[in-house]
């Protein structure tokens, strides 16, 4: 049995994750500062007997030696660092929540692991790190050249944790998800049409012309994904982890989600490609390592949002 720190654990990966390892019968601390996170997550959570949970902003220096003293007692096997701010359209207030939440967060994290030799650390990172590409995205591509401030701070981060290898850690794997998409989501474009659809289910506005095609996981295969590479020891390496097709159309997704919600709302497309500065509107992963590496995921990405939407309409 192993503990796990999980930060962001009150979002909708972390928190997705958190259960799945306790149900395992490990025992799970979570951290969150509830910036996207929800409450009540975190109480259904605490429902097993081996989650610890702290209200906590990594982004603050003074958070590693709150972490040191909260966590005293446990021996902890593995921190899951997924805390950063998953709002890709945050942008509009400026790059700081970017680097605030998504690079202090691991800097102030990996201090921690320092201070308390932790052997291993995972990161959730992000196709965004390598910007536009007419070719499916290798781990090894280069030049990374983000055009996001989530992008470029998600690669300064995969950049900071890289480095901690030569002064302390042992362990990493870096994991660079495309769009997840699973029950409890905080945010996303399913999560969007279904609040939208939910004011006023006459109408949709989407951001974009529609014809953003991108790839979806749902979360239970990326869980299963990023355990297996763990399971494998295949540490100190990045791992796309993709559905093996080219990804959807966002015409499509709100296409799925009038139909599941039984209605047929006006669906509205801006005159411009992205939906949003920064956006990377086609994208899609190559999958040859994963394949190499002997996992594949259950779903498609048309599988996976059908099944996401229903989950999140219950
Ligand atoms: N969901 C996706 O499609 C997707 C795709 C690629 C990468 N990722 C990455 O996976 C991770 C999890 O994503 P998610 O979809 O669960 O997002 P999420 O927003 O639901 O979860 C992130 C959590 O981090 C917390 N957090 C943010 N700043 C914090 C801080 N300063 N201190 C403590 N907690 C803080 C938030 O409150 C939130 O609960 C993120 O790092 C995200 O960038 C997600």
């Amino acid at each position: 049995m192993k503990t796990h720190l999980i930060t962001g654990a009150a979002g909708f990966i972390g928190s997705y994750l958190a259960k799945y390892l306790l149900q395992e019968g490990d025992t799970v601390l979570g951290v969150d500062n509830f910036t996207l996170g929800k409450n009540e997550t975190v109480y259904q959570l605490k429902q097993f007997d081996t989650f610890k949970f702290i209200e906590l902003d990594l982004s603050s220096e003074s958070s590693v030696e709150v972490l040191i003293k909260e966590f005293h007692y446990e021996k902890i096997d593995v921190v899951w660092h997924m805390a950063a701010n998953s709002d890709i359209r945050g942008y509009i207030n400026g790059p700081q929540v970017d680097i605030n939440n998504t690079l202090m967060t691991t800097v102030n994290i990996s201090k921690f692991v320092d201070k308390r030799n932790i052997d291993t650390i995972v990161f959730a990172s992000s196709s965004a790190v390598l910007g536009s590409s007419n070719r499916p995205l290798r781990e090894n591509d280069g030049p990374a050249l983000p055009q996001s401030y989530y992008g470029a701070m998600k690669l300064a981060s995969e950049g900071y944790i890289s480095a901690t290898k030569s002064y302390f850690l042992k362990n990493y794997y870096i994991f660079r998800f495309p769009n997840v998409v699973g029950p409890n989501m905080t945010h996303g474009v399913i999560f969007d049409f279904i609040e939208k659809l939910k004011v006023n289910n006459s109408k949709l506005d989407v951001l974009g012309d529609g014809n953003q095609r991108k790839p979806y996981i749902h979360v239970e295969d990326l869980t299963s994904g990023m355990l297996h590479y763990i399971e494998k020891n295949l540490s100190n390496e990045i791992f796309n982890i993709t559905p093996n097709d080219s990804g959807i159309k966002v015409k499509r997704i709100a296409e799925l989600v009038s139909e599941e919600l039984g209605v047929s709302p006006k669906i509205n497309y801006e005159n411009k490609e992205y939906g949003w500065l920064g956006d990377v509107t086609n994208y899609s992963y190559d999958n040859s390592k994963q394949l190499s590496n002997g996992w594949s995921p259950k779903f498609s990405t048309e599988e996976a949002i059908k099944k996401s939407i229903k989950e999140n309409l219950i």
